[in-house]
């Protein structure tokens, strides 16, 4: 065992899953744009008072999780820092910061990059995971809400998860979850004795967290207990109403989940989470959202409304692995690999791959001093549909091209290869050759 290892809960994303990552991402950014998603990147860190004041001190995010950095030096109290365990807090404090509230409402943005927090590691549970994530601030909704629904369905149908399936539910507002909160306390303190201990701590401070409780002797007591769509004030439950239709009217049919109450503080009535069905348990679920209309405020700026959706990308490669356990495709993968009978003539070699990577080709010249069957050997271990064999015929303008997949080999014109090899990989890949 090396003696250095990656920390605990993080992973190399060695290059077969980072090309997976990097067609998500890519996928996210595009999907955003198409949806008039500006992109953003705010700091891997930011002050620890963002994420106190913006996710909530009593949730476990900030309670237990929270990445704290420290500088060097010990730092003071305006240089206490955590790494971000989500991006809404941010963007929101730079939303304030950069007043914001001047552009055109609502400001979309989108951002896709790793987030910390110290959980407890397990499959799909990291310690340093991937979002993506899209954020709409100053439009109150309901119709935005559900489009930021469809947003995050369309991805899961673009990268190719099938079955996933999205639950909702309004958690009421500052008028109307007082009194469902009240409700609700009171039910859990009639059934305090039958409380695991950690519940009845929650009880106290969060009580709508003893809803999505892991613990597994809770599940007879959350059945039972008080639902909050019956104590939606009426504004909320217009809202509600409005963003049910908008859902049907985009052809999506969320499930209903009255439990659902989300870990974040700053969630105010939307709220939803993206599971692939049947994999409904806590740790499965692919992403979740929703509005926020106190957060702004929170952070220092105006009363302003905002909802978004954090897609976990981790959670997405694992789906779309099970689904599907062939390798993902190597973009880096040469079509041609140069060689060469003079074991020496690098030069030529560099400048034929140049010539061919010019042309928008994948190539690469091997530049080692190995005899020809070696060089041919790596050419066919890279993958390569090709290897183009420099010798004496290059001073009268020609190469062989050894197709290395068809097993043939033929004589072509310098000047005429990169346009031949370009029809005749795109001709393979079509099949047309075979
Ligand atoms: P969240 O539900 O805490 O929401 O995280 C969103 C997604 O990130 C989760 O559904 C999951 O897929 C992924 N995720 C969370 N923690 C981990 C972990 N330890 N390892 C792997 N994946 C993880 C938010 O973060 C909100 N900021 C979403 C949002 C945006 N709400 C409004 N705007």
């Amino acid at each position: 065992m090396p003696k250095f290892q990656a920390p605990r809960g993080t992973r190399d994303l060695l290059p077969t899953d980072r090309a997976v990552f990097l067609r998500l991402e890519d996928t996210a950014r595009d999907l955003a744009m198409r949806y008039g998603f500006a992109p953003i990147e705010t700091p891997i860190f930011e002050g620890s008072a963002v994420y106190e004041r913006g996710v909530g001190e009593v949730t476990d995010v900030v309670e237990k999780e929270l990445f704290r950095v420290q500088a060097g030096r010990g730092g003071s109290e305006r240089e206490r820092w955590a790494l971000r365990p989500e991006p809404t807090a941010g963007i929101c404090r730079a939303y304030v910061q950069h007043g914001m509230r001047t552009w055109p409402q609502p400001v979309k943005l989108t951002m896709t990059g790793p987030m910390f927090r110290y959980d407890r590691p397990q499959a799909g549970r990291y310690r340093q995971f991937w979002q993506f994530d899209v954020e709409a601030i100053g439009d109150a909704g309901p119709a935005i809400d559900a489009e930021i629904i469809e947003l995050a369905m369309a991805f899961f149908g673009e990268v190719g998860l099938t079955d996933v399936q999205v639950l909702v539910n309004s958690i009421g507002d500052a008028t109307c979850r007082p009194t469902y909160i009240a409700a609700l306390t009171d039910y859990f303190r009639g059934h305090e004795a039958e409380l695991p201990e950690q519940e009845r701590a929650r009880l106290e401070t969060a009580p709508l967290r003893l809803l999505d409780s892991k613990d597994e002797r809770m599940a007879g007591l959350v059945a039972g207990a008080p639902v909050i769509t019956d104590h939606l004030c009426s504004d909320c439950q217009v809202h509600f109403e409005g963003l049910l239709a908008h859902l049907e009217g985009v052809s999506i049919e969320p499930r209903l989940e009255p439990t659902l109450v989300r870990g974040l503080d700053y969630y105010t009535r939307t709220a939803f989470e993206f599971y692939r069905s049947g994999a409904e348990g806590q740790q499965e679920a692919l992403g979740g959202g929703g509005r926020y209309d106190g957060l702004v405020e929170r952070l220092g700026g105006q009363a302003t409304p905002g909802i978004g959706f954090g897609i976990g990308l981790d959670r997405v490669a694992l789906a779309l692995a099970e689904q599907d356990p062939t390798p993902a495709a190597e973009p880096w993968r040469p079509v041609a690999v140069v060689v060469g009978t003079d074991p020496d003539d690098t030069v030529v070699r560099l400048q034929l791959a140049t010539e061919l990577r010019g042309a928008g080709l994948a190539s690469r010249p091997d530049l080692t001093a190995r005899r020809l069957g070696k060089q041919l050997d790596g050419a066919a271990r890279a993958g390569a549909h090709f290897a183009i064999i420099c010798g004496d015929e290059l001073e009268a303008g020609h190469v062989q091209v050894k197709d290395l997949m068809a097993g043939t080999q033929r004589q072509v014109d310098v000047t005429e290869l990169a346009r031949d090899l370009t029809r005749a990989h795109t001709q393979h890949r079509h099949g047309d050759d075979a």
